[in-house]
């Protein structure tokens, strides 16, 4: 839908896990090889964390780094969204965790459940407080440690994961060019097993047994997600182009989420958007969930190809299946 929000990004910044996993590692252990992935996926490498790494920590510093960048203190902000599917703990919420790890004071805080999109649906979901004037500065981060639900005994789905954090500190801007230009969210829970965690929930809490049958792991149904990413893609960088009223060329930079780089191009393609105005990174950090997004936008940033004026969309898919797309001008 159109819309004008005036949000601005004032900070950003990341946090990947620090252990390099090629496709070779893959390779010495499982039946894959290097070639079939680069060919299927476009990945080379991935970040995993360590035995001391969490999700927590990834959040935290990336946070911090996101407030430095914005040259603002903890308490500056005033509300915190995090989307996780990987919460430190299922109980309490990471966002309230990050809120005392950072020393935000008493803010509100709390997780969004939505996977791969959930960056952008949080992102979609701050902009509304600033709007409405619930909230001036709001922290909004993307974290996952997909490797703590991989089943590195798979090789059609532990090939695709890595673990990341990416923060964006969204603000309340005053230039009437800035702000979200086009927004859309989207869900159809018709296809909710096509990616999802058998056990683990209320309707399977962990036994024995689902340990032993490894059902807490996340399970995908990789050619129908697939298909379904390419469509919706294309479709929502189509609308969100008409709704902001742009053509293709004034949009500077795309920013999607990195699950398979023959999904972002063939999306691209059949929308005739060039890949030299999309932020590819995935043969790097494979598909970090709700990291990815963010993550992408933080390097496009800091490298120059993100510049004040610029048109930019934020576009992500994923579990639930969940789509959302941000257009937005920086
Ligand atoms: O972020 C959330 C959203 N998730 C996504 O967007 C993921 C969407 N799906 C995909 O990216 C792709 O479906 C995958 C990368 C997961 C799989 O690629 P594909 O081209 O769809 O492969 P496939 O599942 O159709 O499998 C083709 C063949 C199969 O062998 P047979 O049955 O043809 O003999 C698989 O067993 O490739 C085999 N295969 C592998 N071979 C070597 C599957 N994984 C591997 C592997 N190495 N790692």
């Amino acid at each position: 839908m159109k819309v004008r929000w005036p949000v601005e990004i004032v900070g950003t910044g990341i946090r990947t896990g620090s252990r390099v996993m090629t496709n070779d590692d893959f390779a010495e252990r499982l039946d894959t090889n290097d070639e079939w992935i680069q060919q299927r996926t476009g990945i080379r490498e991935r970040r995993l964390t360590v035995e001391n790494e969490s999700t927590l920590q990834l959040a935290r510093q990336a946070s911090e780094g996101a407030l430095e960048r914005a040259g603002l203190a903890p308490s500056d902000i005033d509300l915190i969204i995090c989307a996780t599917i990987t919460p430190e703990h299922v109980l309490p919420s990471t966002a309230c965790e990050l809120q005392a790890a950072l020393g935000c004071g008493h803010v509100p805080a709390f997780d969004h459940v939505s996977a791969c999109t959930g960056f952008t649906w949080a992102f979609l979901s701050a902009s509304q407080y600033i709007h409405s004037g619930m909230a001036n500065r709001v922290l909004v981060v993307g974290v996952d440690c997909m490797s703590r639900m991989t089943d590195y005994e798979d090789r059609g789905t532990s090939i695709l994961f890595g673990d990341a954090a990416g923060a964006a500190i969204l603000a309340r801007t005053d230039d009437p060019e800035r702000g979200v230009y086009a927004a859309s969210m989207g869900a159809d829970g018709s296809q909710a097993m096509s990616i999802w965690v058998p056990a683990g929930g209320s309707k399977e809490p962990a036994t024995n047994r689902t340990v032993n049958e490894r059902l807490h792991y996340i399970r995908m149904n990789g050619r129908e997600v697939y298909r379904f990413a390419v469509t919706k893609m294309q479709q929502q960088m189509k609308q969100a182009i008409e709704d902001a009223g742009v053509t293709v060329d004034q949009i500077a930079l795309v920013v999607p989420h990195q699950s398979n780089l023959r999904i972002i191009e063939s999306a691209c393609e059949k929308l005739g958007f060039p890949l030299s105005r999309v932020v590819i990174n995935i043969d790097r950090y494979g598909n970090t969930s709700a990291a990815s997004v963010p993550v992408a936008y933080h390097e496009a940033v800091t490298d120059g190809r993100i510049k004040p004026g610029d048109y930019v969309m934020l576009i992500a898919f994923g579990a639930g299946l969940t789509w959302g797309t941000a257009l937005l001008r920086v």
